[in-house]
């Protein structure tokens, strides 16, 4: 999936598979240092491991008339089970489904952040960005477009009621106009690019109390059957302070577009959001759109750019068939060239080495361990795991929380050995 994060110039899923970070969002923010936090007895370790198992499956929903007891969750964190509460059809092929974390008194996340979506059906996990705005309450939204041959999305829009429960982890990610903050915002989008960003437009309108705020929102669709929030983008645009305007391809077999047409060019750039250069910029859609924006932007003057995508670095195949073909390393161990520390993993009793400059995912897939990954680059969160022991550098990208991180837990996928490391996995 998808999800880079860059300050300038890079990119963050906006929905689907992992993201990837192309740079963290600023220099030298991104790295951690992880010291030994929690040196638990190895048994006490394995015993945690396999309560995570246990949650897991200890979660599914409950059969009518059940009195399974739901696993101990904590109230902060938004990882577990959410329950499915309502599904809007919002265009021909985008859902938004309402999801309610009945643990926590209230959904915390920062605005165009996404979560991280678990169908152990399918052995899928997937990104999804939040489309709405912190409610305090503890429901959210997300908004998903079916993606041709998407399994995922496929799955959602077709298999997914209301009253079903689905695994989610997050919030994550740093795309957010919370992280940056500012006066006056230019918002741009393409097709469900706009998911995001929708969630900090309708954020900073919430936090504006309906006083004048300063948006420019530029949205780009295939055709006008395929604007995503039409309705409300044409409400904002009566709003003052808020500049909107749509951009559609062509037309659909129902609809001849009347607005602005074609794709997003440097002259019509410069007729809607003539001070573009001044405001801080948010940029959200498809690899190509992304790739076509940024030289417009960068002629224009905009220097504060933040953009999200999702693109993978390694393809999650490539990475899964890489650990079961034994890795570079192969199922004997051997160690990989230039190693100096030990890499032990608890729950599947392994010891396999890792020099300093290969990160411990690379290592274990070289070694032939299965580890859980998806964007490989630290922002879906998915190979979140315990340093029961050692010291790593951890440069993520927003996915994991502080919290989490004062818990002991790392990003294996974006984390070099610092020491001999002991690993909950
Ligand atoms: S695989 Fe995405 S954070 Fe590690």
């Amino acid at each position: 999936m998808r999800y880079r994060h860059s300050t300038f110039g890079a990119a963050a899923e906006c929905q689907a598979p992992a993201p990837t970070v192309l740079s963290p969002i600023a220099a030298g923010k991104g790295i951690f240092r992880v010291p030994t936090r929690n040196r638990r007895p190895v048994a006490a370790s394995a015993q945690s491991v396999a309560t995570a198992a246990q949650l897991f499956a200890t979660t599914q929903p409950a059969a009518p008339g059940s009195t399974a007891v739901e696993p101990q969750l904590d109230p902060e964190l938004l990882t577990g089970f959410v329950d499915v509460v309502g599904i809007t059809d919002v265009t021909h092929d985008v859902k938004t489904f309402e999801l309610r974390a009945a643990w926590m008194p209230s959904v915390d996340f920062a605005p165009g952040q996404y979560v991280t979506m678990r169908i152990p059906e399918l052995g899928l996990e997937r990104c999804y960005s939040i489309s709405s705005a912190p409610f305090g309450t503890n429901t959210f939204t997300i908004t998903v477009k079916r993606v041709a041959g998407g399994a995922v999305s496929t799955y959602l829009h077709d298999t997914v009621r209301v009253g079903d429960r689905i695994h989610v982890d997050g919030p994550y990610g740093l795309f957010s106009t919370s992280f940056h903050p500012a006066q006056r915002h230019l918002f741009l989008s393409a097709g469900s690019g706009i998911t995001p960003i929708m969630s900090m437009v309708r954020s900073l309108l919430a936090r504006q109390g309906g006083s004048v705020t300063d948006i420019a929102f530029v949205h780009s669709a295939a055709t006008p059957v395929d604007i995503i929030f039409r309705a409300e983008l044409e409400q904002l645009a009566e709003l003052a302070g808020v500049s909107v305007t749509i951009l559609c391809s062509r037309d659909s077999d129902s609809e001849t577009w009347t607005g602005r047409r074609g794709r997003l060019d440097a002259r019509t750039l410069a007729e809607v959001v003539p001070d573009a250069a001044e405001r801080e910029t948010f940029v959200c859609g498809p690899s190509g759109y992304m790739d076509a924006v940024r030289p417009l932007l960068a002629e224009a003057g905009v220097a504060q750019v933040h953009e999200e995508s999702f693109v993978f670095a390694t393809a999650p195949a490539d990475r899964v068939a890489r650990a079961r073909s034994g890795g570079r390393a192969g199922l004997s161990g051997a160690a990989p060239a230039g190693a100096c520390h030990t890499i032990d993993f608890v729950g599947s009793a392994r010891r396999i080495d890792c020099d300093s400059d290969t990160t411990v995912l690379d290592a274990a897939l070289d070694a032939g361990l299965s580890m859980p990954s998806s964007c490989s680059e630290g922002a879906c969160g998915t190979c979140k795991s315990t340093l029961v022991s050692g010291e790593v550098e951890m440069n993520h990208a927003g996915g994991i929380r502080p919290k989490e991180i004062a818990a002991g837990k790392f990003l294996p996928c974006c984390s070099t050995p610092l020491s001999d490391l002991v690993v909950e996995r």
